[in-house]
């Protein structure tokens, strides 16, 4: 009996003493990157997370979970392999996320609208997380209301958290969401913070992406506070903006994770001696190696293969970027990682969340593993 109540103590107080919530994305598509940029889930430290969102499943057109990738569920087992880092970590807990920005709008905005639809929708990813071992799920629609979204999309995506979260909390899953970090998107998708906030279990709010080449001007990918530069709505394009709009709309601060990048976003700068922000561009910087996509790069190749890149630091905005010519890249690293971290700390945030695993420098290519990773778990209180 004693020896019960001792550790029912020492578990409550490991429980409280214990530090916030590091929500990790991983991303199912990494796998079939090249070289060293190849990540799978035999890459992951599960000891750097206490949730992995498997990013991502769709929405199929009868309002079922929708399978992706088959070849990396069937063939490659990574489901599996996912799940299975539960073994070295038992306090870790893995989410199935549903949606991303290439599922675009349309079909979650149909399924909001039906009573029926969004009962089929719930079932299908009971059955699924039941099937396969997850332990919550995340619902990342982006955006109600935008990019093929209906005007009651605000209204109906409430309802649907609320019917999500009290069938999934019975089974004993968690409800996240990935929501904008962008004060205007913010207006137009979660005009009542408070309801979304009362009906997620956590909202991870996506504060990057602030800026990037569908600008035409230089601009940071996740700026923690304004520039002088930046005038009109600009000046709250990032993430101390976005963090507090979120609160003044009425979310709960300890159900709010703050959103970290661990990449940067690339320009081609117009006139290579003009590399300030707001400076003209002629379109995106171009691919790396690893991850392949015009317009960005992940933190592992900016710190191993563009070392020799001029690396500045902008007291302001608080975050570095590099130049190379005419090449531009507003990133992450570890001091404002860190800094991000201690905003949080103040904040009162349950967290971080983390897009993505895969492009930290995991190697430790750089120096030790997983250096993002670690700067936010050694500062979260
Ligand atoms: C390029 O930028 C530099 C620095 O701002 C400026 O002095 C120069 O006039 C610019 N060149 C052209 C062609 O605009």
């Amino acid at each position: 009996m004693k020896v019960v109540t001792i550790l029912a103590l020492l578990s409550a107080f490991i429980a409280v003493s214990s530090a916030g919530n590091v929500v990790c994305y991983f991303t199912s598509w990494t796998i079939y990157r090249e070289g060293d940029g190849t990540f799978a889930a035999k890459d992951v430290d599960p000891t750097l997370c206490t949730h992995i969102l498997y990013a991502f499943v769709g929405l199929a057109w009868d309002a079922t979970v929708k399978i992706l990738d088959d070849w990396e569920i069937t063939g490659l087992d990574e489901l599996n392999h996912l799940i299975s880092l539960k073994e070295q970590n038992p306090n870790l807990k893995i989410i199935l996320s549903m949606g991303g920005w290439n599922e675009g709008s349309y079909q979650y905005s149909q399924v909001a609208a039906d009573p029926s639809l969004r009962a089929t929708m719930i079932d299908s990813v009971i059955s699924f997380l039941k099937e396969n071992g997850f332990d919550g799920f995340d619902l990342d629609w982006e955006y109600p209301g935008q990019r093929g979204g209906a005007d009651d999309d605000p209204q109906n995506y409430i309802t649907w958290l609320g019917e999500l979260k009290a069938a999934l909390n019975a089974e004993g899953y968690i409800l996240s969401a990935a929501v904008s970090g962008g004060v205007g998107s913010m207006d137009i998708s979660y005009p009542d913070g408070k309801a979304i906030s009362d009906n997620l279990d956590m909202i991870n709010v996506m504060t990057y992406d602030y800026h990037g080449d569908w600008e035409k001007w230089v601009g940071h990918n996740a700026p923690l506070y304004a520039s002088h530069l930046d005038e009109g709505d600009n000046a709250v394009l990032n993430v101390a903006a976005g963090i507090q709009h979120w609160i003044d709309n009425g979310a709960d601060p300890k159900k709010i994770n703050i959103g970290l990048g661990t990449y940067g976003r690339t320009f081609t700068l117009a006139n290579a001696s003009n590399t300030e922000l707001y400076a003209p561009v002629y379109g995106t910087g171009e691919q790396g190696p690893y991850t392949q996509e015009a317009g960005m790069l992940g933190y592992n190749e900016i710190c191993a293969l563009y070392s020799d890149w001029e690396e500045t630091w902008d007291d302001e905005q608080k975050v570095p970027h590099k130049v190379n010519g005419d090449q531009w890249v507003g990133y992450d690293d570890v001091k404002s990682i860190q800094l991000k971290i201690e905003f949080a700390n103040e904040m009162g945030l349950g967290g971080a969340m983390v897009w993505s695993l895969d492009t930290d420098d995991f190697l430790g290519k750089c120096g030790e593993k997983y250096p993002l990773m670690k700067a936010i778990n050694q500062n979260l209180k």
